[in-house]
């Protein structure tokens, strides 16, 4: 459900990697634009290669307690650029009765059990299969930022199509 990359990016130029926010759900999290994907590329070049590229990029602030939920896309490759010691949590359900399809955001925490969890230092860099459920509960007065790079194809896929340089 994730896999630490051995990548680390640190001293990252926030000015160039943080655009306007373009979506947000008012409260715990804000989607912002990458103004210089130039730079995503220049930081990335001399360290990684993908076989499947991403369709999408984009820097998260997180701030307080996220609800389990799936993502959109299936996969992302996460840049923890500020933590806070928070610990990112997966989960399944409970009974397979207990499935609901019909919700991506949101899900039951008690319909849930925890299957795996991990604590990102600022620098690392994790693969997430977003489409198990998962949270995180970065605190209150605290902030997350990771810039993610989402991708359109299974885990498994992306995983094995990265290539450290
Ligand atoms: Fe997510």
């Amino acid at each position: 459900m994730f896999q630490k990359i051995n990548l680390t990016l640190l001293d990252v130029d926030l000015k160039r990697l943080l655009g306007s926010a373009y979506a947000t759900d008012g409260s715990v999290y804000t989607e912002y634009s990458i103004p210089d994907i130039g730079y995503v590329r220049e930081l990335l070049k001399e360290k990684v290669k993908f076989d499947i590229m991403p369709i999408e990029a984009h820097v998260l602030a997180v701030t307080g307690y996220v609800l389990p939920h799936l993502d959109t896309t299936p996969t992302g490759l996460n840049f923890y650029l500020e933590t806070n010691s928070e610990e990112t949590f997966f989960y399944k359900w409970k009974d397979e009765a207990s499935i609901d399809n019909t919700i991506l955001l949101a899900f039951p925490i008690e319909k849930l059990e925890k299957v795996g969890s991990f604590v990102a230092k600022t620098g690392d860099c994790y693969l997430l299969n977003t489409h198990v459920p998962h949270n995180v509960d970065v605190g209150v007065g605290k902030s997350r930022l990771v810039m993610r790079l989402l991708f359109n194809e299974s885990f498994e896929k992306v995983l094995a199509g990265i290539h450290l340089l």
